[in-house]
């Protein structure tokens, strides 16, 4: 059994002050499992990021900080999106399970003094996707999802898929989570289909 100390310190080569200062925090706000979760999309992230060349540092915060504002109930989200004055559309209105990487972004910025738009973008986008993504923004918005400790099925294909071509990998999780949400009868959020039409529109031979 592996100790928080062991899975916190398996990337040692991105070490970084900020990253310990976060790791702190979460092992302290979040429930032991949504904190084996973070470590683990860190994980997958990390590694995905060696792969693809991202930024390791930036992956890794981005990664670090995607649930920090996991703790919240639906209640306390709907405060800090007053309090930080986060403009939300009509569909993040209505659909509270995104708000949390809205306001794990404006965490980022006031608890953790992390300002780079790109982190901050990865956090936003790492449930709905966005319409331009970045590298960083894929490689989290798919660990995210298929991270080992996902035990719904398509999180070991998407992984598979993920080693070999991250924006298939992207397309996979956005069809998964269009699918998942008109079964459940649920808002889709429009950022989230632009992912998967924008992938097909790419990529003719999908
Ligand atoms: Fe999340
Ligand atoms: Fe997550």
């Amino acid at each position: 059994m592996k100790t928080r100390n062991d899975r916190a310190g398996r990337h040692e080569l991105i070490a970084d002050p900020k990253s310990e200062e976060i790791n702190a925090y979460l092992g302290a706000k979040l429930e032991e499992k949504r904190y084996q979760h973070v470590l683990s999309v860190r994980d997958m992230a990390v590694d995905l990021a060696g792969k693809f060349d991202a930024d390791l540092q930036k992956t890794n915060l981005a990664a670090m900080l995607h649930d920090c504002a996991r703790w919240m109930n639906t209640r306390q989200l709907f405060d800090a999106v007053a309090d930080y004055e986060i403009g939300l559309d009509e569909f993040e209105r209505i659909s509270a399970s995104l708000l949390h990487a809205l306001v794990g972004a404006e965490l980022a910025v006031d608890v953790f003094s992390v300002d780079d738009e790109e982190i901050l973008s990865a956090v936003r986008s790492h449930t709905k996707g966005n319409r331009a993504m970045t590298l960083v923004d894929k490689i989290l918005f798919v660990a995210d999802f298929a991270e080992p400790n996902r035990t719904y099925p398509e999180a070991e294909s998407v992984r598979q898929i993920a080693n070999e071509d991250i924006n298939q990998a992207v397309f996979e999780v956005a069809r998964h989570k269009i699918t998942t949400l008109l079964e459940k009868g649920l808002v889709i959020h429009p950022d989230t289909i632009a992912v998967y039409n924008g992938a097909l529109c790419e990529n003719t031979d999908l």
